[in-house]
């Protein structure tokens, strides 16, 4: 029995290719996101209580071998499979799709380490930001209530948004015809992201590339020492039928 540790597309993806070759699968949601995309096969939502909790739930439901295919930026949960998998010697795969720093134009981006680093820097950039950040981390920017600040989200902040900033919300994928009239309408001077990876979201980087738009990045959490990782759902599949 394979736990999958989900709320990404390639968890649901694997999940759908797991329950294809007769591997059972339980996959594992937070259940912060409103509209929540369930996978085929058994699923569980809500955290488990820590590492303790999950240490518990990896003895009561037998499970084999664990698949950490959460965003690549959920730190708290890969620490917690780490630790967990770790203390009772259960086999841990880490997937995560690959990120967008080798792209070409990855050299002429500012990249950063947090989003208190992102604040500063986009901040001396310009005075019109794009947010793309993920809706958990707008706190960070709320001292931007003097500037124009459009923020992108699947589900609407908790916090309440300064009056001169703009919400949309809307979930990828994104044209890049789509993405560049958005910023040229909204006259963005620099769009603040995170190195998310992936395919439906980065058209984002291409309009931005094409309109002149300063790209500030959040660099990923890196992956616990002695985790193996995988970036292809064919990978974590192989490592999933492997005897
Ligand atoms: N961070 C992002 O940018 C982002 C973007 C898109 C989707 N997501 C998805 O949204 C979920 C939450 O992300 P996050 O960044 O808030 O996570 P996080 O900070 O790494 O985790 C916070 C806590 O949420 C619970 N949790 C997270 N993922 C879980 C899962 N798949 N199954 C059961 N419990 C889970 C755990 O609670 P307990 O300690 O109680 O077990 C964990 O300690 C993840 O599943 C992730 O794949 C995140």
């Amino acid at each position: 029995m394979i736990l999958l540790l989900g709320g990404t597309g390639e968890a649901r993806r694997l999940a759908g290719r797991l329950h294809d070759v007769g591997v059972p699968v339980v996959s594992s949601l937070a259940g912060d996101v409103a509209e929540l995309r369930l996978p085929v096969g058994e699923v569980r939502i809500g955290g488990f209580g820590g590492v303790p909790g999950l240490v518990d739930y990896l003895g009561a439901a037998r499970i084999d071998g664990v698949i950490d295919a959460t965003h690549p930026f959920a730190a708290g949960i890969t620490a917690n499979a780490a630790a967990a998998c770790q203390a009772v010697g259960t086999p841990l795969l880490r997937l995560s799709r690959p990120g967008w720093s080798g792209r070409p134009d990855a050299g002429d981006w500012s990249w950063v380490e947090d989003l208190s680093q992102a604040r500063q820097v986009a901040g001396s950039l310009g005075r019109r930001l794009f947010l793309t950040t993920g809706r958990q981390g707008i706190g960070q920017f709320l001292e931007w209530s003097d500037r124009y600040v459009l923020v992108r989200a699947v589900d609407p902040p908790t916090l309440e948004l300064p009056g001169s900033w703009e919400l949309l919300l809307a979930r990828g994928p994104f044209s890049v015809e789509a993405e560049q009239e958005l910023m040229t309408s909204r006259g963005i001077e620099v769009l603040v992201t995170k190195d998310s990876g992936g395919s439906a979201t980065v058209t984002k980087l291409d309009a931005a590339a094409h309109v002149g738009v300063r790209v500030v990045i959040v660099r990923r959490p890196k992956v616990p020492a002695g985790v193996e990782v995988v970036d292809s759902i064919d990978a974590a599949l192989r490592w999933a039928l492997a005897p």
